[in-house]
């Protein structure tokens, strides 16, 4: 039986050993097994026996060498990746020090943060009074917006339900997040009453049609409450026009507007970029996850909120009284304006990770990614195997591979990115865009160079000509 210290010591060296895996460009990262084959090599059964402390490493050995290396540069399948010591380290310790962020007396350092970087990151936006939380994920933190913007339309709701009223509309575009989706079934409000506006050319919702829609429901007589633009759409990229849409929503009965900027929020730390934002103080809330463009080990997601009050207000109920005592600090007791009991003090690994690289540091980094993406975009151009469907807004690029002759373009490229994904060399991800396949790359580690993306372009055209050759 292996003791605490030898067993740390060992784990250490796996772990030791995963990270120079992640570093080294040319380890796979993924050796693909089907759901059928994977038991072969890892059995998920869990009996009453146990294991011994020697089992139990052999088994983290053979989880890490088949988990699927996000933090490899090369991982670009996803809205989150990249890898840093910093913030590993910061999980480690929340796993450490296991607590909940409901009170203070359990969490007084992990309070302090979460309420510093609230703060700071609603003056990076310019909400002056704002509040916000950490949440679940960025799904949670739009639920938790739209319980807000369902709380400010109704408030007796929270008490009465929604018997009896019209119908609540709430209005994204079609390019929005299937969470929005999930949201309109979970704040009772159904998913026939989500009203999905067109989006342009680039993915960015088209003003006039949202203006349109509104007063169509307006005339029905149903009650428009929430708004949502999308900073940094899952797809494209594409940011909608803020400014615009605040002030159709400000004509309209100052409906809420929410900002789903869980990919771009990040993009506010960026003198060069944070225009794509522009007009984001005149809105009422923000997703904001620093899980996907921050690199910060998931989950670390933020909703912020313009009105101090609001989460309390939407959120806060009685039959708590076991918890949240009457005390001198109980305004630091952050738990009552959320939905969640128990919450992962999830703030640690973004504060210690800001403390480390500073403001500066980040806004070098998004700039990095988006020069990247520049990059990226001009060998696409440049390709006559390759064809870009739409112009890149920020860090994501999606393209499709051009066949030399004849054949279901779509079927090529679903090929070429299974191929590719199967190699373990690369992993990039693909969608539909109106209809269409298109292959996405995301460019989200900050560790890749240009001559990285030349590396992910030949693979890319190589396994063209091979689907090419199959199809
Ligand atoms: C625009 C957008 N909103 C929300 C989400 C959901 O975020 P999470 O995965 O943190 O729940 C995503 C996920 O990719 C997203 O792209």
């Amino acid at each position: 039986m292996t003791g605490d210290s030898e067993l740390l010591n060992k784990l250490f060296s796996l772990i030791h050993d995963y990270i120079k895996t992640i570093r080294d460009d040319k380890s796979l990262i993924t050796h693909y097994k089907t759901p059928e084959a994977l038991p072969s090599m890892f059995d998920p059964s869990v009996d009453g026996q146990g294991i011994t402390s020697d089992k139990f490493l052999s088994l983290l050995e053979v989880y890490l060498s088949n988990s699927v290396k996000t933090g490899h540069k090369y991982f670009c399948n996803q809205l989150f990746g990249g890898f840093n010591i910093v913030p590993f380290v910061a999980e480690i310790i929340t796993s450490l020090t296991s607590t909940s962020m409901y009170t203070y007396e359990v969490a007084p350092i992990a309070t302090l943060m979460e309420m510093e970087l609230i703060k700071k990151m609603n003056q990076i936006i310019g909400f002056r009074t704002g509040n916000g939380q950490f949440v679940s994920g960025g799904s949670s933190a739009n639920l938790v917006a739209a319980l807000c913007a369902r709380n400010k339309k109704f408030p007796d709701l929270k008490y009465k339900g929604i018997h009896g009223k019209s119908a609540l509309t709430m209005f994204v575009s079609d390019q929005a997040h299937y969470s929005l989706n999930k949201v309109a079934n979970l704040i009772g409000i159904g998913s026939n009453n989500l009203i999905k506006i067109p989006s342009d050319h680039n993915g960015c919702m088209i003003v006039d049609e949202l203006e349109a829609a509104l007063i169509a429901s307006e005339k029905k007589g149903d009650s428009p409450f929430l708004v949502v633009a999308t900073a940094g759409t899952t797809v494209l990229g594409a940011f909608d026009p803020i400014e615009p849409i605040s002030v159709i929503a400000r004509n309209h009965n100052n409906v809420w507007l929410h900002v789903d900027g869980a990919f771009g929020g990040s993009v506010a730390l960026s003198k060069l970029h944070s225009h794509l934002l522009a007009g984001i103080h005149l809105a009422d809330s923000l997703t904001w996850d620093p899980h996907k463009m921050m690199s910060i080990p998931l989950i670390c997601s933020v909703l912020l909120v313009k009105d101090n009050n609001i989460l309390n207000n939407a959120c806060a109920c009685d039959n708590d009284e076991y918890l949240f005592h009457d005390h001198e600090f109980k305004d630091y007791d952050l738990g009552k304006s959320s939905i969640q009991c128990g919450r992962r003090a999830d703030v640690l690994k973004l504060w210690f990770s800001w403390k480390f690289f500073g403001d500066s540091g980040y806004e070098d980094r998004i700039n990095k990614l988006f020069k990247l993406t520049e990059y990226a975009q001009a060998v696409v151009k440049k390709s006559a195997r390759l064809e870009l469907v739409a112009t890149p807004q920020s860090v994501t690029i999606c393209f499709r591979y051009i066949p030399d002759r004849d054949t279901n373009i779509d079927q090529l490229n679903l090929m070429l990115r299974d191929q590719l994904m199967k190699t373990g060399k690369i992993m990039i991800n693909y969608s539909y865009y109106k209809d269409q396949v298109t292959i996405r790359l995301v460019v989200i580690n900050p560790d890749l160079e240009t001559e990285d993306i030349d590396y992910i372009f030949d693979e890319i055209i190589s396994a063209g000509k091979r689907a090419e050759i199959k199809l």
